[in-house]
């Protein structure tokens, strides 16, 4: 079996990525900084069947060790600085990390001649959208906020990587994705962590911004088709079709926890503030079959019901 390199693996998406492909027979070697939103415990079920090192992807030197120590077939990167509202007040990390991370993944991946690079992106690098259309993975890169812009570049340089050396390079563009284990300064589980708490619910504008959101398992498991399946040099949309403003979003979790809406509290909007994501997913459901499933009240049930039962992880950080 294919040993894969997956970069920020103790976080949200990555973590969820490392079980799937545990369960489904790959070796599996993290490489995690454990920033503030790496956590360890995301993994902990599977941590005898992986190997991890605790290593930053902008540390040259140890990438390369890491590399000749394990001698991956693949490499998935999803580690990143990803929080918009963070890279608003200090941009310099999402571009340590984003921009000048992803160069270093890419540049030791040429080097040991690496068979696939399945570069993260993100849905947000194409910039808003007003209340019709859709952004096909054709569409021009306009991103608003410096994580954003971030990933653009990041996103740029793994097709920089592929035209200029050959490296083997698949990037995917996931939606906005939610699920068990996010970091509670993401919109969802602050609503539902606040709300658990009966604390007041912080909402911009109001609350009309619209997302498209893709559970963890979708998303992972469409990162998982273009890993297999993708071709190399292309590049792959991941959405849902499941299209919300915010303000639903928090009135459904609120209503889900037996809560009032009254603990909604509408604050001034976030500068650069996309108005809204939607994504062409025709490419990846024709050429590789894959289709998000699950639907958004079932996924939002599961995670605002997973964030009752495990007050023990997003408690104690
Ligand atoms: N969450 C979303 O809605 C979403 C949507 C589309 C794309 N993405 C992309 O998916 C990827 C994962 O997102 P997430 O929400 O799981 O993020 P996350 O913040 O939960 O996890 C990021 C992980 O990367 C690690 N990391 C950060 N800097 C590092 C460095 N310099 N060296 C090594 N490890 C480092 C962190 O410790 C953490 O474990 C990111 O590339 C993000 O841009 C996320």
């Amino acid at each position: 079996m294919k040993k894969l390199l997956v970069t920020g693996g103790a976080g949200f998406i990555g973590s969820e990525f490392v079980r799937h492909g545990v369960k489904h027979g790959y070796n599996i070697v993290v490489v995690d900084k454990l920033t503030y939103a790496g956590d360890k415990r995301r993994i902990k079920d599977v941590e005898k069947e992986i190997v991890f090192y605790k290593s930053d992807i902008v540390d040259k030197k140890s990438i390369e060790r890491i590399f000749a120590q394990e001698k991956p077939d693949y490499v998935i990167h999803w580690a990143a600085e990803s929080h918009v509202d963070r890279s608003i007040q200090d941009a310099s990390p999402s571009l340590e990390t984003n921009v000048k991370g992803t160069q270093i993944m890419l540049e030791v991946s040429r080097d040991h001649g690496i068979e696939k690079f399945i570069n993260v992106s993100t849905d947000e690098v194409y910039g808003e959208l007003s209340d019709v259309g859709q952004f096909s993975e054709a569409s021009p890169l306009n991103p608003s906020s410096p994580y954003s812009a971030s990933k653009a570049s990041a996103d740029m340089l793994g097709r920089a990587y592929f035209r200029t050396y050959g490296v083997p390079v698949i990037t995917v563009r996931p939606s906005n994705t939610y699920g068990p284990f996010q970091y509670p300064e993401k919109f969802i589980p602050v609503v539902i962590t606040r709300g658990i708490d009966n604390k007041s619910i912080p909402i911009y504008a109001k609350g009309e911004n619209i997302r498209e959101w893709l559970y963890v398992e979708d998303c992972v498991r469409g990162t998982y088709v273009v890993l297999e399946d993708g071709r190399i040099g292309e590049t792959y949309n991941i959405g849902s079709s499941q299209e919300k403003r915010n303000i639903d979003v928090a009135q459904r979790i609120l209503s889900f926890l037996g809560k009032t809406d009254k603990l909604i509290e509408f604050v001034k909007d976030r500068p650069g503030h996309d108005f809204r994501y939607c994504l062409n997913s025709d490419k990846i459901k024709h050429e590789l079959g894959f289709e998000a499933k699950i639907r958004f009240d079932e996924g939002l049930e599961k995670t605002v019901r997973w964030y009752v039962e495990n007050d023990w992880w997003w408690r104690k950080r």
